[in-house]
């Protein structure tokens, strides 16, 4: 099997302790397939708590937790933000950077996204890299154009044999939260395209790059998108918040 397949909660600002709980407690039932990770990424505050009650309940190995956000600085005077290291100390494994609210909200460039991939592999996190087109530029047909320049620039800072141990989320900007799903031939589209731009630079590393889609999945879209050839699981949001509708979608995912 070349890939596994990977299903990431991402909570953002939402969610709370009682969550954590009744997330871990229906975690302990889950049934995956061959080759399947999930990542749950809750709000930064929770992190401790999930990894306590992960560790206590002896949850499921193929379970691991991610974090939002990362700053691109080992330590320092940076008010509000959060290292590597202190990551690390919460048992984080995986951590979503250049999400598109990021960008858009806090005008993270992609130069500062590459920093933060760089920052996240060397401290042996594993960044799972976001990266989408907005509604205009998809109707401009400039989708292929923003990918690029968005990858480009990790590639430039952290060379592509180092993107055997980066995850890439594609999540079209419109499609987040909007309950408007890319259709699945869409989506298998621009995923080839996004795998052929990594062949460009390493044919060997491309096939392994799990290559997650996000934006409006939920449990009855997830398995057509999931059947996908270059769709290996994907990046949950407002779905995620529901734990039944939650384990459906991580069940529906399998390694390739
Ligand atoms: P959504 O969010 O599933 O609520 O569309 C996905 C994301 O932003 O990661």
């Amino acid at each position: 099997m070349a890939r596994r397949a990977i299903v990431a909660a991402n909570w953002k600002m939402n969610g709370d302790l009682a969550l954590v709980d009744t997330m871990v407690s229906g975690l302990l039932s889950i049934e995956l397939q061959e080759n399947v990770n999930v990542v749950i990424c809750p709000s930064s505050p929770y992190l401790s708590a999930f990894a306590v009650k992960s560790k206590v309940d002896e949850l499921n190995a193929a379970i691991s937790i991610g974090a939002q956000n990362v700053s691109e600085h080992k330590s320092g005077a940076f008010t509000g933000e959060i290292s590597t290291q202190m990551l690390q100390e919460l048992s984080v494994e995986f951590v979503i950077i250049g999400h598109s609210e990021r960008r858009s909200y806090y005008k993270e460039t992609s130069t500062q996204i590459a920093h933060k991939v760089s920052a996240a592999l060397n401290a042996g996190l594993t960044p799972i890299l976001c990266i989408g087109e907005s509604e205009a530029e998809r109707a401009t047909e400039q989708t292929k154009t923003v990918l690029s320049s968005q990858l480009q620039p990790v590639i430039d800072e952290v060379g592509i044999e180092k993107f055997i141990d980066v995850v890439i989320a594609y999540e079209p900007v419109w499609a987040i939260g909007t309950g408007k799903t890319a259709s699945s031939e869409m989506a298998q589209e621009t995923h080839q395209f996004i795998r052929h731009f990594l062949a460009q630079a390493n044919e060997i590393v491309a096939v392994k790059v799990p290559l997650l889609y996000g934006g409006s999945v939920n449990a009855s879209n997830c398995e057509e998108l999931f059947a996908q050839a270059d769709i290996d699981g994907g990046l949950i949001g407002g779905a995620s918040l529901q734990v039944e509708q939650f384990k459906i979608i991580c069940s529906a995912a399998k390694g390739k």
